[in-house]
């Protein structure tokens, strides 16, 4: 087998796919910026719905099921890296992970608090995102880090990433469910406003608008999934620009081993092949 030139992947590397991962359809907002950033990579999205939401389990029993999970994933498709398109899941595992497969890459996603606390001007911000993220450790101590020098509230959704499910399957969401979901996130005080909503839910960023709509003033929604797939692809070995961009119908995997008609028609949208 040729060499690659010095610092360029191998080709027998290329092929191996980056796995991005996710409890549901959530993951797919970050796996959509990643092939826009990396079109000549492959990847596989696998979507744990078997287990989804993940936003009610118990910690151990989460962490335990993740830490499986990825031993079979890992073996089976070999990937050059692992995304972890979901709060949830980072915010809970990701060392357990990194400590259970040290060959392996993982890049995570956790609440984008730092770059809220930098951007924020009323010192007033939100963090939504599912009820095990807000109660974690992990984000607890990105506060304290990042945002001692604004106001951080908390706001645990139980209904949002399945109406943002939903509403990717069948293009309708209950308005009104989403104004109650974020009413919590605005906040009024000393004449100041809550400015920015930090989107730390994989799911969140498909009904940005819906949520926009019903926001009882204007804020900045923070989505990091453009800084997820930048933090991979700065992880990952370069590749020639001008390697050649091979066609390809990349893999979507659910752990239920069920994608009905629509959802499949729903990977298919994302170039996936359930
Ligand atoms: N998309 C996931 C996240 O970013 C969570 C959705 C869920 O399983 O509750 O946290």
């Amino acid at each position: 087998m040729a060499e690659a030139p010095a610092g360029l992947q191998p080709s027998w590397d290329r092929d191996r796919p980056l796995l991005v991962f996710d409890s549901g359809i959530g993951g797919l907002t970050v796996l959509r910026e990643a092939r826009v950033l990396m079109p000549e990579r492959r990847f596989v999205y696998v979507a744990d719905d078997a287990a989804f939401p993940y936003g009610n389990w118990e910690e151990a029993a989460l962490r335990e099921r993740l830490v499986a999970l990825f031993g079979g994933l890992i073996a089976e498709y070999h990937p050059l890296a692992c995304v972890i398109a979901c709060n949830t899941a980072s915010t809970l595992a990701l060392d357990a992970l990194r400590a259970a497969y040290p060959e392996m890459t993982f890049v995570g996603t956790v609440p984008a608090i730092k770059p809220a606390a930098e951007r924020t001007r009323s010192g007033l911000v939100s963090v939504l995102a599912t009820p095990g993220t807000v109660k974690r450790q992990y984000t607890r101590d990105l506060i304290d880090q990042w945002a001692t020098k604004c106001e951080v509230r908390l706001v645990g959704s139980f209904q949002l990433a399945a109406l943002a499910e939903a509403y990717m399957r069948q293009g309708l969401v209950e308005e009104e469910a989403v104004r109650a979901e974020i009413a919590p996130c605005f906040v009024e005080k000393d004449g100041r406003r809550t400015d920015i909503v930090v989107l730390a839910c994989t799911h969140y960023p498909f009904i940005v608008n819906r949520m926009r709509k019903m926001a009882p003033w204007p804020v900045d929604w923070l989505d990091p999934a453009e800084a997820i797939a930048r933090r991979a692809l700065s992880i990952l070995p370069p590749i020639a620009l001008d390697a050649p961009i091979e066609r390809h119908v990349d893999a979507a995997v659910f752990t239920s081993g069920r994608a009905d008609a629509v959802t499949r028609r729903l990977m298919q949208g994302f170039g996936l092949k359930a």
